[in-house]
């Protein structure tokens, strides 16, 4: 969702702030705008689109001014056009603001403001904010303390970044919520809501918290409460490079994100996995061992595919560790009145770890006392750190829209979790081993299946032109139906729905005709024979079927239109494989329709409102 980047240093800054514009595109936004303060005037410009209209805008200016802020803007509130877009201008059109984030209460706030002559351009809740700090300026003639003043005042969330010609040669950042750090470069500071933005020129970040702060110069930066406490800000290093941000010779990160799940897989694992042993070690769970062993419950909560990782995940522990699973919605978790026993533990899963719902997920569970651990992607993230503790999966960014790798990350923690749990209460060492040998096997198997990426690029453009596809598995394939129908609607807008395959004869089989292709994981276990007559009865309506089957499996060719093949495996490691020829032909089908695979219409990455 919307981005910050914000710049003081010795370069000239507009480049800067386009590139990290650029660099933020991934996480989806409608308008861009950037405002740079020079000769005494501020320059705003900014434009409903994409960054490289707005580039060619900045380009026709010259500037030579070396600090300024820009933002990308996802629109929450009002239309996205030119005037909604940020930065916003008090009234007098000295302090010039970019906001992430919800003012909650802004239309009280804009009614006062109304009252008191003040005046708006904009339908933003962001402008209001700008104005009413404007308005404390004109009294108290100091900006930080107007931040701060005005920020105690506001419900909801923000990420802000603020530039004065009252007070120039300085930025100021606040955070509520939203991400936001400070990259303390050599001699240079960088602002952003996003490490991307700040990697090419440091890896050196303070992560802000909330109700923090920062006010940089070209001398320093100092760091302090919104009540004005002194704080002691750590200096952390991003883990990532630039490469792993750029797209390495592929024509979209979503495709260089599927390639990389060989790799990214193991490292999901590496150095946690005792094959030996038949066991797990997970340095980020030792604090609640004890929790773990003997919880009588687990909830998982997240949003979108962390979701559908959270199914298989309820298949993965129920099945090799005897613990009664729940999986839920962070969005409705958060609006009921869940029940946590003693004893219960929550999940909150989340590629992004800034998932607004999941985030109130989390608090929500907290504050009805369940301890709460993180499954998380993005290093110093809002849930890494709101959460008791957690597991990293270290898949490295992500940029495509549609997450890809992240899930199959996601799965490899989780079944490391399940391997963990089972084995301190009734899994076998034997066949602790079993599964943690065949975890190792997983990477291979994968590129197996990447070898076939020509094959299912045939198919997708057989039914690239169709308007509906239905996805169907059972057990652990039941989730991954779901997420191979998700990827397809994300990326291609094609509507597809995933069921569980035994369900179809209860609704779903009404679609069938000739015109609809149905995908069908049909893996051998011990469910084969009943997916097997699912997949006659979709044949005996003229169904189109593209199986996923395994290696061997001759007799599936009788019945289906189309086979995709992968490597047999344990069924508890099954997903790991069958959902990539799902994120294949999605991404082959959106490719024919020459769709924006990595940014499709309306998505965001990181979804940071509710
Ligand atoms: C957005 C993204 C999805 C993602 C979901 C949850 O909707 O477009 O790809 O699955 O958020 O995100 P999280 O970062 O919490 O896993």
């Amino acid at each position: 969702m919307c981005g910050i980047i914000g710049y003081i240093g010795d370069k000239p800054v507009s480049k800067i702030l386009i590139n990290g514009l650029k660099r933020m595109e991934y996480r989806g936004y409608d308008s861009a705008g950037i405002s740079i303060l020079q000769d005494n005037k501020i320059y705003t410009i900014k434009k409903k689109g994409k960054v490289a209209e707005l580039e060619k805008m900045v380009n026709h200016e010259v500037f030579h001014s070396n600090y300024g802020i820009a933002h990308t803007r996802w629109a929450t509130h009002g239309y996205p056009n030119d005037i909604n877009a940020h930065p916003h201008l008090d009234n007098s059109g000295d302090i010039s603001i970019v906001h992430n984030g919800i003012i909650e209460n802004y239309s009280v706030l804009k009614t006062k403001l109304l009252s008191d002559g003040y005046s708006f351009k904009s339908e933003t809740d962001t402008e209001v904010l700008a104005v009413f700090i404007g308005s404390i300026y004109e009294k108290i003639k100091d900006i930080e303390t107007s931040i701060r003043l005005a920020l105690r005042e506001v419900d909801g969330t923000f990420g802000l970044l603020v530039l004065s010609k009252r007070e120039p040669e300085k930025l100021i950042a606040a955070r509520r919520g939203s991400p936001l750090l400070l990259g303390v470069g050599n001699g240079e500071y960088l602002v952003a809501s996003d490490a991307s933005a700040v990697i090419q020129y440091t890896k050196q970040v303070i992560y802000l918290n909330d109700n923090e702060i920062c006010t940089i110069s070209h001398d320093g930066y100092s760091i302090k409460t919104i009540e004005n406490e002194d704080t002691e800000p750590i200096i952390e290093e991003i883990e990532f490079d630039l490469e792993h941000i750029e797209k390495g010779g592929f024509d979209h990160f979503m495709l260089k994100e599927i390639f990389e799940q060989p790799d990214t897989i193991h490292d999901a694992f590496r150095g946690r996995l005792l094959v030996d042993e038949g066991n797990v070690k997970l340095g980020g769970l030792n604090a609640v061992i004890e929790q773990l062993r003997n919880t009588d419950r687990i909830i998982i909560t997240a949003c979108g595919t962390s979701w559908h990782s959270g199914l298989v995940a309820e298949y993965l522990i129920e099945s090799l560790a005897g613990v009664s699973v729940e999986v839920e919605y962070a969005s409705e978790f958060r609006y009921r009145n869940p029940i946590i026993n003693k004893n219960d533990i929550v999940f909150a899963i989340s590629q992004s770890g800034e998932t607004a719902d999941t985030l109130a997920a989390i608090k929500e569970a907290k504050q009805k006392g369940a301890i709460v651990l993180g499954i998380v992607n993005v290093v110093g993230s809002s849930i890494a750190r709101e959460t008791d503790a957690g597991v990293y999966i270290h898949a490295g960014p992500e940029i495509g829209v549609a997450s890809t790798k992240a899930f199959t990350s996601q799965l490899t923690v989780f079944t490391l979790i399940a391997l963990l749990i089972g084995r301190m209460r009734n899994l076998s060492k034997w066949e602790g081993q079993k599964i943690a040998k065949e975890i190792t096997l997983i990477p291979d198997k994968i590129r197996y299946i990447l070898e076939q990426k020509d094959k299912i690029k045939e198919i997708a453009n057989i039914y690239s032109k169709v308007r509906n596809f239905l996805y169907l598995g059972r057990g652990y394939n039941f989730p991954v139906a779901l997420e191979g129908a998700l990827k397809l609607k994300e990326i291609s807008y094609i509507h597809a729905e995933g069921y569980p395959a035994a369900e179809m004869k209860h609704g779903p089989i009404a679609l069938i005709d000739e015109n609809m292709p149905v995908v069908i994981i049909a893996t051998k276990d011990e469910i084969y024979d009943k997916v097997f007559s699912n997949i006659e009865e979709v044949k005996a309506r003229k169904g189109k079927i593209i199986a996923i089957a395994n290696v061997g499996d001759e007799k599936i060719c009788e019945v289906a239109d189309h086979v995709i093949y992968i490597p047999e495996t344990l069924p508890v490691l099954t997903p790991l494989l069958s959902v990539i020829p799902l994120q294949l032909l999605a991404y082959y089908v959106a490719l024919d329709l020459n769709c924006d695979i990595d940014k499709p219409r309306n998505l965001a990455k990181s979804v940071t409102v509710e």
